[in-house]
């Protein structure tokens, strides 16, 4: 069975569709069989994260029986799987039906990422219904701190058994010297979630859309974070910031 992973956050922006695209490349280089599900209905982006072709048909295509998951999902070689957004939801979305596109996905795959809009509402909700484990995405500012603790509370009430792991994204290590970042031990303090990874302000994280790869920090950063979901036990290590 797949390990279904929503990741959310509380304000936008802060780098969710990038940490879904880098974490689950980095799965599946390791050999893992990743899907990713991008459920920003309207402002998708994923696709061009992953480098993925354009997709005809979205999950929501196949909920509604229009096509069914193979013909919706993009696979390219080397990459994860891949299953587009909607332009908007109507009324095929719904808990059970969500649950029945899972159960035809979950042999399939070790992995399944949902990549989800900001903030928390009703699509939030239903998708955190089908999933196991979630991942928090900040950066390392009052307002985004506040925001994640707000979003986790909320998915928490929902779903009370589900696995939340924070990731600090765009950390700048001198910032926090200086006072123009927190530091990282303040966002933990202020999210009150378990911490998974911190990955560093890399401008090369901008580039990913064009194929470029990631600086030889950033990459590591999203290995780490990737062997910590397989259940490795990876020494945190604040000189590899
Ligand atoms: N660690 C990082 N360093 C530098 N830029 C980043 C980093 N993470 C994300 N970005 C940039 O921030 C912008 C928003 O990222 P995105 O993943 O679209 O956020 P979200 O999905 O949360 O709205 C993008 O332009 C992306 O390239
Ligand atoms: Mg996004």
């Amino acid at each position: 069975m797949a390990e279904k992973i929503l990741v959310f956050s509380g304000k936008g922006g802060v780098g969710k569709s990038t940490v879904t695209a880098a974490i689950s490349k980095s799965l599946s280089s390791a050999g893992k069989r990743v899907l990713c599900i991008d459920a920003d209905a309207g402002f998708k982006s994923l696709d061009l994260m992953l480098g993925v072709g354009n997709a005809v048909y979205n999950w929501l295509d196949v909920i509604n029986k229009r096509c069914d998951c193979a013909g919706a999902t993009a696979f390219s070689e080397g990459l994860p799987d891949f299953l587009s957004a909607p332009s908007g939801l109507d009324d095929g979305f719904n808990s059970e039906n969500l649950k029945e596109l899972f159960e035809q996905l979950d042999g399939s795959y070790d992995y399944i990422f949902i990549d989800s809009p900001a903030g928390w509402g009703e699509l939030h909700e239903i998708f955190s219904d089908v999933c196991d484990r979630a991942l928090l995405v900040t950066t390392a500012d009052n307002i985004c701190v506040r925001s994640a603790e707000t979003a986790a509370s909320k998915l928490r009430k929902r779903n009370p058994l589900i696995d939340i792991k924070l990731i600090i994204n765009r950390f700048d290590k001198s910032q926090a010297i200086r006072g123009g970042q927190l530091k990282l031990d303040d966002v933990v303090d202020g999210v009150r979630e378990g911490l998974t990874g911190v990955v560093p302000e890399d401008r090369t994280m901008g580039k990913m859309p064009e194929g470029d790869m990631l600086s030889f920090k950033a990459q590591a950063a999203f290995d780490r974070i990737s062997k910590r979901i397989t259940g490795q036990d990876v020494v945190f290590n604040p000189k590899a910031l």
